[in-house]
């Protein structure tokens, strides 16, 4: 694991979502549940940023079109799509809430977030 980016805890638990630079993709960290979460920002169906969507729960809609990803697993959950297609998932990433900041990691290829 490697950390990728910083954010301060407070400006996410007073926003609730916040896109940080994590370039070219960058990283879309929401605070639900009294965790943060993050998932790549870039959607996979065309591009627009997650962090401008709106939090259901654990899933965020992206603006553009509304297709809706998990924050737990990053994986499409609707709209309900038969076979595979690139917008199925987002990428996701490892928060650790450490002092005053949230710390994003990327996993290596090889590791599991459990
Ligand atoms: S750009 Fe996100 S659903 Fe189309």
């Amino acid at each position: 694991m490697r950390e990728v980016a910083r954010i301060p805890l407070a400006q996410l638990m007073e926003a609730t979502v916040v896109r940080a630079s994590y370039p070219p993709r960058d990283i879309c960290v929401v605070w639900v549940g009294g965790e943060a979460y993050a998932i790549e920002d870039t959607c996979s169906h065309g591009e627009a940023s997650l962090s401008r969507g709106r939090v259901r729960g654990y899933s965020i809609a992206c603006p553009a079109h509304g297709y809706v990803f998990s924050l737990l697993t990053g994986e499409r959950s609707a709209p309900r799509i038969a076979g595979e297609s690139l917008c199925n998932r987002q990428k996701r990433y490892i928060t650790r809430v450490e002092g005053e900041e949230v710390v994003i990691l990327e996993p290596s290829p090889v590791e599991l977030i459990p």
